[in-house]
């Protein structure tokens, strides 16, 4: 069976920006995947976006399993035979332990935040890659943050100069834009743009709450990306003003 509507997949959807970005998709008509860790948080999300009307559905999917991403990407090839959008937003801050010079666990926070932030998208990416080339105009679209900005982090009294430096998160955003970049030069030839987008400081269960926007109001640029028109950029780091310093 041809499926006509956009197929969408989100990782990280049940909660946050994820489940904003996917609800903001299934808005705009397209057929949404919802990619999560959790079954009954995949169940009761999928039932949430169902409720507004969206063709939702859930799937099962941790960003460190390749066991997971591996099914996922079998289950989306058998329903679909393609996909159209990617949208990796799965994510984790981390804890204090990725603070320099907290003790010997810092190595492994920063490894447990790369695993998930970097090496998670990089696995669901390339599982996915067969069927997005099957889409006649796919579009990437990774979830990033100005934390990932070198330029950001590197100005002493710059927006992170109260912020305590830490050595994972902004690392592992800054290598999630980099990734974008190398994707963007793989797939130029086939017509899919893949863009890192920051949602901006958002309240969500990722910073405790501490965003001074919502979910719903930090989903438009990757909605924005993941909807982008074939003469629309890639490669690039933005946000809903424009492209951001690496
Ligand atoms: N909030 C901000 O101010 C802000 C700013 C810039 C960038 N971001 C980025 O935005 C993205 C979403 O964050 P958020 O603020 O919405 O945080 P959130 O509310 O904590 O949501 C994170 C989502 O990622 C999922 N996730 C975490 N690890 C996963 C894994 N291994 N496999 C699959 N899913 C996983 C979580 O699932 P569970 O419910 O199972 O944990 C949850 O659905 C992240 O990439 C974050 O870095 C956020």
């Amino acid at each position: 069976m041809t499926h006509t509507t956009t197929i969408a997949l989100v990782t990280g959807a049940n909660k946050g920006i994820g489940h904003a970005i996917a609800a903001a998709l299934a808005e705009r008509g397209m057929t949404v995947l919802v990619g999560a860790r959790d079954i009954e948080r995949r169940n009761a999300a999928v039932r949430k976006l169902r409720a507004s009307g969206g063709d939702v559905h859930g799937i099962t999917l941790d960003v460190t399993s390749a066991d997971t991403i591996a099914g996922a990407a079998e289950e989306i090839a058998t329903r679909y035979g393609r996909l159209d959008v990617l949208v990796n937003n799965a994510g984790i801050t981390g804890d204090e332990r990725q603070i320099p010079g907290v003790g010997a666990d810092v190595p492994a926070e920063v490894r447990r935040v790369f695993e998930t932030n970097v090496f998670g998208l990089v696995a669901v990416t390339e599982a996915m890659l067969p069927l997005l080339l099957r889409s006649p105009a796919g579009r990437v679209v990774n979830v990033s943050g100005r934390g990932g900005s070198l330029t950001a982090m590197a100005t002493p009294d710059g927006e992170f100069a109260d912020l305590p430096p830490l050595l994972g998160y902004p690392a592992s955003k800054a290598a999630v834009n980099a990734v974008t970049t190398q994707y963007a030069k793989h797939l130029r030839r086939n017509g899919i743009l893949v863009n890192a987008v920051c949602p901006g400081h958002t309240a969500t269960e990722g910073n405790g709450f501490t965003g001074d926007r919502t979910a719903r109001q930090a989903a438009p640029i990757a909605v924005r990306m993941a909807t982008l028109g074939p003469d629309g950029p890639t490669g690039a780091f933005v946000d809903e003003n424009g492209p951001i310093p690496w």
